[in-house]
């Protein structure tokens, strides 16, 4: 990213995760598994899960209205919206549409982005560059899912780790030595089967046989995305902070993808940041893919833990296998 765009930054940040509650020894009357396999393996504790009346769309809007207020604004002030998600209401319309809609930013253009937890960076690097042209004013960055809708709920690898939640926050030009100062982005589509939902697309349409093979369900392969998920993180924030110009140590706070407390606990090691430094929610929302950033941002905002001046390290990875750190100042 180079600086000749004008600065943008987070003005608002919101959030929202529906209110049912499951815990890890809910999932023990379920599956074959502990709630000491799930906390030590992953650190997760419980997760919110969406009414079967609930769409991904749905807990946007709530985290939408949120960061709007937080922001000060109204969403006729909004002309961009961007949702994240690999778990929209449907195939088309994009989820996007119907969060302008539900919102009521009419002025808006809208669209999804389809990269797995990566999304939400993805979506604030693609706003940094068409606010910072000038082309687009303020715009509002939703991560939201409701993965419960494709999770496997037999199969105890992955029934465990996975939540629904959403987190927004709106975009706007900045004062100079403000906002995102830079990004990293990658993908390696060498590893696009370790994780996916199978069915479905045009590859393999919706039929009795896919149905039956539950080829419709989240499937993972959680060690090869777990190797991955460390150095991804590590070389892209390696990467986006040095082009920052700062170091290691500048940074003050760090907002990990929520996937795996051992993860994290790797990528601080690698980083030699100390751990205290990086966000940690995922005991209560699990991973909550695209908007497991939002959610612990919007989180350590209101709590104070993120403040003026501050350098802050958004890092994710995810299907792709895709990876995005971005660095700001707030
Ligand atoms: O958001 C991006 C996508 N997701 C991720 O970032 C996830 C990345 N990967 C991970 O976090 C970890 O790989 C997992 C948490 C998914 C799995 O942890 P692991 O330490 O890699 O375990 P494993 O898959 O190697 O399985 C170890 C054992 C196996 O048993 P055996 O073969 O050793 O007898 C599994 O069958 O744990 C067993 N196992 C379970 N046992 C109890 C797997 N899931 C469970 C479970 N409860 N829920």
């Amino acid at each position: 990213m180079t600086r000749e765009l004008r600065p943008v930054g987070i003005i608002g940040t919101g959030s929202y995760a529906p209110p049912r509650v499951l815990t890890n020894f809910d999932l023990a009357r379920m599956v074959d598994t502990s709630d000491e396999w799930i906390r030590t393996r992953t650190g997760i504790q419980e997760r919110h899960i969406a009414e079967a009346d609930v769409a991904t769309s749905d807990l946007a809007l709530g985290s939408a209205r949120s960061a709007l207020e937080s922001a000060g604004i109204s969403a006729a002030d909004i002309d961009l919206v961007i949702v994240a998600t690999i778990t929209p209401d449907m195939f088309f319309p994009c989820t996007a549409s119907l969060l302008q809609q539900a919102l009521g930013a009419h002025r808006a253009t809208a669209f999804d982005i389809l990269v797995g937890c990566t999304g939400f960076v993805y979506g604030m690097a693609v706003c940094g560059a068409l606010i910072g042209s000038g082309a687009y004013q303020r715009a509002l960055v939703v991560g939201a899912e409701t993965l419960s809708k494709v999770t496997d709920w037999e199969d105890r690898s992955t029934c465990v780790l996975f939540g629904d939640a959403a987190g927004a926050a709106v975009l706007a030009p900045v004062s100079e030595g403000g906002g995102i100062l830079a990004y990293s982005l990658g993908n390696d589509g060498t590893h696009a089967d370790a994780l996916k939902i199978p069915g479905g697309g045009s590859r393999m349409p919706a039929s009795e046989q896919s149905v039956a093979d539950r080829c419709h369900y989240l499937t993972m392969n959680g060690p090869e995305v777990f190797k991955f998920a460390v150095r991804a993180m590590a070389e892209s924030s390696e990467e986006a902070v040095s082009q920052a110009g700062l170091t290691m140590s500048d940074i003050d706070i760090v907002i990990p993808h929520q996937a795996n407390l051992r993860i994290i606990a790797a990528a601080a090691k690698r980083l030699s940041i100390p751990y205290e430094r990086f966000v940690r929610n995922l005991d209560r929302y699990g991973n909550t893919s695209a908007a497991s950033i939002p959610l612990a941002l919007d989180e350590a905002v209101r709590d104070g833990r993120i403040r003026p001046g501050h350098h802050v390290l958004l890092s994710s990875f995810g299907a792709g296998l895709s990876w995005g750190t971005l660095v700001l100042r707030w």
